[in-house]
């Protein structure tokens, strides 16, 4: 059984609902651009923005069809951002297939994201509620203030987690933390409701973003776009920053910040591949991401609906477990 089938089946019917409101808007009359969302609707992701939004707003009253209005506004946002990352990346597979900027150029695919991240702001603005209009608002702020300082983390000479982590706070825990904030206020739920999940949503977020850092170190698994990617991008993830701090050899703190620079050869990142093996980087970064996944799962409130909060609990572990 696909893990993911025992966190959607309590939320199947409104997964439903959401497939379809989504795949409906991702068309347009203009045969360019029509093309451009009818190849991204080929291939969904796996949803797990959309699937958090409804399981905070179940943990606290019911899915309205303003919680799919949020659930369509949050996966816009995200799809939109992807398409845009691949244009920074310079990435050409996504989703197990050609990335928008492979496919139809850089030029079309800033255009498309843009036309995608107008589209979420408009789902936003059918919930109705100016509290979650602004929040969608700023959740895109963070997100390319998160970019940005990646960008930025390039160049320069200081390696340690907290610049990781308030990039990956940013960069991707903010958006899983708008989910769950947006799901349960719209279902009405307590404040003190709304401050747990969306604590549970950042939670997870980093928890995310630690475990697709881990993937960039494996080569058995495909999960649908290149690996090894992070070195040559210039960015140095947890595992490697683990390592160059533990080992303290200054040869390797330079070789890192080469790596940065991107002006390292394959041998040499190869190099930093197998000192950050030898150095448990990746055991390292395994275990943090634990932690917060205990964390997440530490912060479910306790009541309300058991089937609910048995898959959110199932969606924090697979979150922290995937293999793709
Ligand atoms: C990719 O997100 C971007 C990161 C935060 C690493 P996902 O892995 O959730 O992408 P899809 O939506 O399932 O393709
Ligand atoms: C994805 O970031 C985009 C955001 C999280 C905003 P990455 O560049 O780290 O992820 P992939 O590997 O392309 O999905
Ligand atoms: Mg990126
Ligand atoms: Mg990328």
């Amino acid at each position: 059984m696909n893990p993911l089938d025992k966190i959607q089946a309590p939320v199947a019917a409104e997964l439903d609902a959401f497939r379809s409101m989504f795949e409906k808007v991702m068309s347009h009359e203009n045969p360019i651009l029509n093309e451009a969302l009818v190849h991204m609707r080929q291939r969904l992701g796996k949803m797990m923005r959309p699937i958090l939004v409804i399981l905070s707003a179940r943990m606290v009253g019911r899915c309205t069809q303003e919680v799919l209005h949020a659930a369509v506004a949050l996966e816009m946002l995200h799809t939109a951002s992807l398409v845009h990352d691949d244009v920074v990346d310079e990435s050409d597979r996504r989703r197990g297939q050609a990335s928008v900027n492979a496919r139809f150029g850089n030029k079309a695919a800033v255009l498309v994201g843009d036309y995608v991240l107008s589209m979420a702001l408009e789902h936003a603005a059918l919930t109705q509620s100016t509290q979650v209009v602004g929040l969608v608002a700023q959740l895109g702020q963070t997100l390319a203030d998160g970019e940005l300082l990646q960008l930025y983390n390039t160049q320069s000479d200081i390696i340690d987690e907290k610049s990781y982590y308030s990039v990956i706070r940013k960069k991707t825990a903010s958006l899983f933390a708008a989910c769950s904030q947006i799901g349960a206020i719209l279902a009405g739920g307590s404040d003190d409701d709304v401050e747990h999940l969306r604590q549970v949503g950042q939670i997870t977020g980093i928890c995310f973003q630690l475990r697709d850092d881990i993937f960039d170190y494996d080569d058995k698994h495909d999960v649908g776009k290149p690996a090894g990617n992070d070195m040559k991008e210039g960015k140095l993830t947890l595992p490697a920053i683990h390592a160059v701090l533990r080992g303290g050899d200054p040869e390797m703190k330079n070789l890192a910040l080469k790596i940065r620079r991107q002006q390292a050869s394959p041998s040499d990142i190869q190099r930093m591949v197998d000192y950050t093996r030898q150095q448990n980087g990746i055991a390292y970064a395994e275990w943090a991401m634990q932690e917060f996944q205990y964390m997440a799962a530490g912060l479910v409130p306790e009541d309300g609906d058991p089937a609910i909060r048995e898959a959110l609990h199932a969606y924090i572990d697979y979150v922290a477990g995937r293999i793709v």
